[in-house]
């Protein structure tokens, strides 16, 4: 039996990866797509999610519109140098017509998958962390039908979009502190410091390119992408963070992770959006797990190998 999956996202190049991956993995089955604010505003995530999912020949897949800005603060997220201005490397025009939405929000539909599941349901949180918190806030009766919650976040070696933070983290910190310390459901935390080592270098990107014409699309997208990589880290790969994240949640247990308390940098210092891990042993607070190592050979192989499924 699939595990139901719940993905909220912000596409977003790396975020078109992970959906793609959840689709051509027969461990889940990918029961909703929720859209936030993020890498580009939420129209623009909002349809780029459908369009992945058209790509995919999976319009049937509930896709509903989530947070348009942070909770708390209003915030100025965007990160279209990386992903382009429309959020797929500038290719939209050439994916397939996006399906309808879903009319119910992102928490309705959310709410109403949790309600009907009957077993566990896997959420896996690849952008700002706003719809997840509202989950936990709104529906507390309903959090005993979460598995688990995957995040892709932070980091705790410095950040991608100020010293400190990591994007995911940094365009809501409210909202991330709201669901890394509660202690109703498990929290597994993807940072920086592993997906910045699972880097899909030439001979990946040569091999989705030549899987077939979606996966050829999928490699035009990420091209920008790994140009934007190139200038900024003198590295020619790309970092394919929100896929090694939806692997975990599709492969319980294929990163390695260490349990430690984590709090987030609320405060409008330098270190606003930074991720905390209380190393200390015994340390106070609930225990998440960081993905802090994995064998990233093999994350990458299979990232490729499930997605090039799709053509
Ligand atoms: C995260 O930021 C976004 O730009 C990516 O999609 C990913 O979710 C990496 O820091
Ligand atoms: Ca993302």
């Amino acid at each position: 039996m699939p595990t139901p999956l719940v993905i909220d996202t912000d596409p977003g190049v790396d975020d078109a990866v992970a959906l793609l991956l959840a689709l051509q993995s027969p461990e889940v089955e990918l029961v909703a797509v929720t859209a936030s604010f993020g890498n580009i505003g939420l129209d623009g995530t909002f349809a780029n999610a459908r369009r992945v999912l058209a790509l995919a020949g999976r319009p049937d897949v509930p896709v509903a519109a989530g947070a348009a800005r942070p909770l708390v603060h209003r915030g100025e997220a965007c990160a279209s140098e990386w992903h382009g201005d429309d959020g797929l490397g500038g290719r939209t025009a050439h994916f397939p017509a996006p399906g309808a939405g879903d009319p119910r929000s992102a928490l309705a539909l959310t709410a109403d998958v949790l309600a009907a599941a009957t077993e566990p349901v896997t959420i896996a949180s690849i952008g700002p962390l706003t719809d997840t918190a509202l989950l936990l806030a709104a529906h507390p009766e309903l959090a005993g039908r979460i598995g688990r919650i995957v995040v892709m976040g932070g980091g705790f070696s410095g950040g991608n979009v100020t010293g400190a933070a990591e994007f995911n983290v940094h365009a809501d910190p409210e909202a991330a502190q709201r669901v890394l310390t509660q202690s109703d459901v498990p929290v597994t935390l993807v940072p920086l410091d592993l997906t910045m080592r699972c880097l899909a270098d030439d001979a990946w990107l040569a091999a989705l390119d030549a899987a077939g014409p979606r996966s050829r699309l999928l490699g035009t997208v990420l091209a920008p992408y790994r140009t934007a990589f190139r200038a900024r880290h003198d590295i020619d790969a790309v970092a394919v963070h929100d896929a090694v994240a939806v692997l975990e949640a599709v492969l319980p247990g294929t990163l390695r992770t260490t349990p430690m308390p984590v709090t987030v940098a609320c405060d409008f210092g330098p270190t606003r959006g930074a991720t905390v891990a209380d190393r200390r042993r015994g340390a106070a607070g609930t225990p998440v797990a960081v993905a802090l190592d994995a064998d990233v050979d093999t994350v990458l192989a299979e990232i490729l190998r499930r997605v090039t499924r799709m053509g």
